[in-house]
């Protein structure tokens, strides 16, 4: 049976690069696998988080994980830091990380190219942790966008490594799902730029707490360039705006990009945009007006996220025992 792993960092809410490049596909996964799907609060504190906010933010971004469809009676959900073995885990994996392969990461060089402020250790040691969030559930596909596509070969990466250093078969080497059309969604205002949670511009992305309204007007102001939509995807990839809106498109009605032009060649953005926005609007809505709901009732989430953090705990405990008999380290039994 395959065994996925997969998250998000609860920091605010999360936008439709989020949704399309991985927890549509998360949902769609449920049925095929054992999945434990986490808030990755561990990872968010690399920056700074005001704690309330972040233990908030946690709640925010489970209620999106199961308005989008994902169910708890299928998956595990939990957050990160309730399960200590993804930070024990990656004490011992560092130890056999060599810093030459984290200079090599690129989200780290450009996040911290970013910051004004210290460099910080946390932030530089982000892929061991994420490697350890993987290989501590053993897992064997992981679901994400293609912004994390580096990360996951250094975790293969890493298991290689200490499968090697101490010559078992212990880890899975976990394979990337970066599934559909819209596995890099870009920014609504710079079709050059990732779709992001950290833009300046609230314009350049469309968030799933977003009205209806908002939706339109995002999409109305969305950068384009002036001319109708061709008639073949080879004219459409030189054209990045174009591109992703058709990208979008082809994703929320789940058609391919292909078919989207087959219908809208030809047509201006007076015509596309508005049809969209309409899309947009009657998938995102649902979800929206569901997350409302599950937020009414915040004890209800965390009781949820509790019973997910006991699941993901029992099989933690278990594989992290066999990796201190295997390293040498001790256990309480
Ligand atoms: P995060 O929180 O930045 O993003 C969550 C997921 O959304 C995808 N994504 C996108 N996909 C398409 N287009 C975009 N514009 C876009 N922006 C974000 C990301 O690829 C990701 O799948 N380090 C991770 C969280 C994490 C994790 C893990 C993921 C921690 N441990 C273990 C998988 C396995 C992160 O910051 O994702």
């Amino acid at each position: 049976m395959k065994r996925i792993l997969s998250g998000m960092q609860p920091t605010g809410n999360l936008h439709l690069g989020n949704y399309l490049g991985a927890l549509k596909n998360w949902v769609a996964l449920q049925d095929d696998a054992e999945c434990y799907y986490m808030l990755a609060d561990l990872h968010a504190i690399t920056v700074p988080q005001p704690p309330e906010k972040l233990r908030q933010s946690a709640r925010e971004t489970a209620a999106a994980y199961m308005a989008a469809g994902i169910d708890t009676a299928k998956s595990t959900l939990f957050v990160q830091s309730a399960v200590s073995a993804h930070a024990e885990l990656m004490w011992i994996l560092s130890t056999l990380t060599p810093l030459g392969w984290l200079n090599r990461m690129t989200q780290y060089k450009e996040k911290s190219a970013k910051s004004q402020d210290l460099e910080l250790l946390g932030l530089y040691s982000y892929p061991v942790l994420m490697a350890a969030d993987i290989l501590i559930y053993k897992a064997t596909h992981v679901p994400v966008g293609e912004d994390q596509k580096q990360h996951l070969e250094l975790t293969r990466d890493i298991a290689g490594a200490f499968n090697r250093h101490y010559g078992v078969d212990y880890f899975p080497l976990p394979e990337p799902q970066i599934l559909g059309d819209a596995t890099r969604v870009m920014s609504l205002r710079d079709g050059t730029k990732k779709m992001s949670k950290s833009d300046e511009s609230d314009y350049s992305r469309i968030n799933l707490t977003d009205d209806a309204d908002m939706i339109a007007k995002k999409i109305k102001k969305a950068t384009t360039d002036p001319d109708a939509l061709p008639d073949n995807l080879a004219d459409l990839v030189k054209r990045p705006e174009a591109d992703n809106l058709v990208t979008i498109y082809a994703s929320l009605t789940d058609r391919t990009r292909a078919s989207v032009l087959e219908e809208y060649a030809g047509s201006g953005w007076g015509i596309f945009k508005p049809a969209l926005a309409d899309i947009a609007v009657a998938k995102l809505a649902p979800i929206t007006e569901k997350m409302r709901e599950l937020l009414q009732d915040p004890v209800e989430i965390d009781r949820v996220l509790i019973h997910g953090a006991e699941h993901a705990n029992a099989l933690t405990q278990k594989h992290l025992r066999e990796v201190k008999e295997i390293v040498g380290l001790w256990s309480l039994m």
